[in-house]
């Protein structure tokens, strides 16, 4: 068989973990007097920590010093880390360790490609860190989606050319990065939100092996 580099988004493709950084963005908008809604939320998917705190600040025409926004930035990370520490395996959204096992099983290259500096605490507490041949995390690139540098860094780390790859994301940002990559990009979400991905599903229970190996094939 043909080999591919599949890089995976983390948040929102592996695990659920939207709702827990919106809770705890919701509750920093809170104590700002800013009102969040989950709209609002929709457009920090794939986004940085810094970048989303920007964001809901401008939302809420706030200004505030260095030391607070650093400040928060912490706080909104122990509030998410509090939620991450009960996650465990029963997480893991539908039908992914299906797709994991499938690539493994035909020998393709997986890597994760994700803006989170928390990533591998994330897959340590749902017991899937072993399946990824390599991790790529908020902790290793110096530019954000949109930009294309973590999966290209993902790509490099599992010596495959980035037009070889294909990318499985969550966020307007993901799919506009991996389409800058010159990867084929799978958008797992609503076709509203992710219609400039090459191919879009609602979730990993609609892609089949069939879809799978044709993509390998090409
Ligand atoms: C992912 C999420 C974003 C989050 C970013 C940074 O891309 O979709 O909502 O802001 O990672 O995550 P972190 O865990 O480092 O705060
Ligand atoms: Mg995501």
């Amino acid at each position: 068989m043909n080999k591919k580099g599949f890089i995976f988004d983390l948040d929102g493709v592996i695990v659920d973990t939207a709702k827990y950084h919106f809770l705890a963005w919701q509750q920093l908008a809170k104590g700002l007097g800013i009102n969040f809604t989950e709209e609002e939320n929709e457009q920090l998917k794939g986004v940085s920590r810094v970048r989303s705190l920007e964001k809901i600040l401008a939302w809420g025409n706030k200004t505030i010093s260095q030391e607070l926004f650093n400040d928060l930035m912490g706080k909104k990370n122990e509030e998410y880390l509090g939620y991450i520490a009960e996650m465990d395996e029963s997480e893991i959204l539908p039908d992914v360790p299906k797709v994991l096992k499938f690539l493994k099983e035909n020998k393709q290259p997986i890597s994760l490609g994700s803006a989170s500096k928390n990533a591998r605490t994330i897959l340590e507490r749902v017991h899937i860190m072993s399946d990824f041949d390599a991790i790529v995390d908020g902790n290793d690139v110096t530019k954000a989606k949109p930009d294309p540098e973590v999966f290209l860094i993902a790509a490099k780390e599992i010596n495959m050319k980035p037009e070889n790859c294909i990318v499985f994301e969550d966020s307007v940002a993901g799919v506009e990065a991996a389409n800058t990559a010159n990867m084929i990009s799978i958008g797992i979400g609503s076709k509203t939100i992710l219609g400039h991905a090459d191919y879009v599903f609602n979730d990993f229970t609609e892609i089949s092996e069939d879809f799978l190996k044709s993509l390998i094939e090409k």
